[in-house]
């Protein structure tokens, strides 16, 4: 299908830009709908101008929400990637109706074209996110494989991090998670997240439109929004190292996250396009590899040569989970996709782009602040 027609909604923004020049360079011609969010572009939209003069891309500004444009955004093209959201987690604890706008509902207006128009789209790929699992999978030696209910604010208050066994009360020990957890969001973002996916499942799958819905992990790399302060634990400590700050970690500094990087991620959603074989799987897409929030700040400093220090100040939000990370076992053996990039070498790209930035403001102070005063962090 090289040489078809794309259609990506948010394809400006971090993981869209990597895409669209990923398919450019393979022979596909781009559309992209996107209303450049100020969150992420700032109030006067700072976007790389060499997607805009590429004849190939074909870019149009409106909102997904609101915009009458579906029908000549869609038609006539052969897949949609669908990548526009709003992305903060603890920003969407207090945001509740516009998250849900952007997410379910611009999902909802997408899906209403696509089951009632006559259309020539053979794949539809949506971007959705490992925090639909809430915690990750673990194993308890008495009860099996189990996934814990979210940690109570009594336990988070007492300092006790890891989420213990939902059968027993015991310890548990981390697994990979599998597509197959059960789901159970713990913020209004994995909320949307989540019924974006049901919503994909139903529509596509009642009207025979293919389809691929990939979990991503936490997505880094060049490219990736330093203004938002809601999203983006890597962006934040730059910022902070290029300023000398202190970077506060969370809880004990132990939790741990999966960092993928971008462009492994564009390679998932490419495999998933091209692949006859995906025509309604669930797949996470990730390094498959855990790393604890201490220490993936402590390697961001040194690919920095910063000199600024870690701080664990047992603090912590609401909606957040203790660890996650993914089995790629079922993406692997779909597409034959392979992270390609380690997280050293990931840390030095991003790094090295970070550094020929602007500096931007730190904003996590003010952000953190907004979530005291809300209660949701402590
Ligand atoms: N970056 C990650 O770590 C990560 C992890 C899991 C899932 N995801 C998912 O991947 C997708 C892309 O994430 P990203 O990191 O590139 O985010 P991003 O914020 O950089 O890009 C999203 C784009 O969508 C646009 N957008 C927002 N609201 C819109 C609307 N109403 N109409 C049209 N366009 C709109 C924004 O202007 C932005 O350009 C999202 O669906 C996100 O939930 C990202
Ligand atoms: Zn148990």
């Amino acid at each position: 299908m090289s040489n078809g027609i794309v259609c990506v909604t948010g394809g400006l923004g971090f993981i869209g830009s990597h895409l669209i020049r990923d398919l450019r360079s393979r022979g596909y011609s781009v559309r992209v709908m996107d209303n450049l969010s100020p969150q992420i572009h700032g109030h006067l939209p700072a976007v790389d101008g060499s997607l805009a003069l590429d004849s190939g891309v074909q870019v149009t500004r409106a909102d997904l929400t609101v915009t009458s444009g579906l029908g000549d955004f869609l038609q006539g093209a052969d897949c949609l990637v669908h990548l526009a959201s709003e992305t903060g987690t603890a920003q969407s604890m207090y945001e509740i109706a516009h998250y849900n706008a952007v997410n379910s509902q611009g999902t909802a207006r997408l899906m209403d074209w696509l089951v009632n128009a006559r259309h020539s789209i053979k794949k539809v790929i949506l971007a959705s996110s490992r925090s639909i699992y809430g915690e990750g999978a673990y194993r308890c030696w008495t009860c099996g494989v189990v996934t814990p209910l979210p940690r109570t604010t009594g336990a988070l208050a007492a300092g006790r991090w890891e989420p213990e066994c939902p059968g027993c009360l015991g310890p548990l020990q981390l697994i990979a998670t599998p597509e197959q957890s059960s789901p159970a969001p713990a913020s209004i973002y994995a909320a949307t997240k989540l019924a974006q996916e049901d919503l994909f499942r139903i529509a596509c799958g009642s009207s025979g439109i293919p389809f691929g819905i990939l979990r991503f992990q936490n997505v880094y790399g060049e490219g990736q929004s330093l203004r938002n302060p809601y999203t983006g634990i890597l962006s934040i400590f730059s910022t902070r190292i290029r300023r000398g700050l202190v970077l506060p970690i969370f809880e004990d500094g132990l939790e741990s996250r999966d960092f993928v990087f971008v462009g492994d991620v564009v390679k998932a959603v490419r495999l998933c396009l091209e692949a006859q074989t995906v025509v309604g799987q669930t797949f996470n897409v990730g390094s498959g590899i855990p790393t604890s929030v201490l220490d993936v700040a402590t390697m961001l400093i040194q690919v920095f040569k910063g000199r600024s220090v870690t701080e664990v100040t047992g603090q912590y939000r609401l909606g957040d989970i203790r660890h996650c990370y993914a089995d790629i076992a079922a993406l692997r053996s779909a597409t034959g996709f392979e992270p390609e990039v380690g997280l050293e070498a990931g840390l030095a790209r991003f790094a090295t782009w970070v550094a020929s930035q602007p500096l931007p403001e730190d904003g996590l102070d003010q952000a953190n602040q907004v979530l005291m005063e809300k209660g949701l962090m402590k």
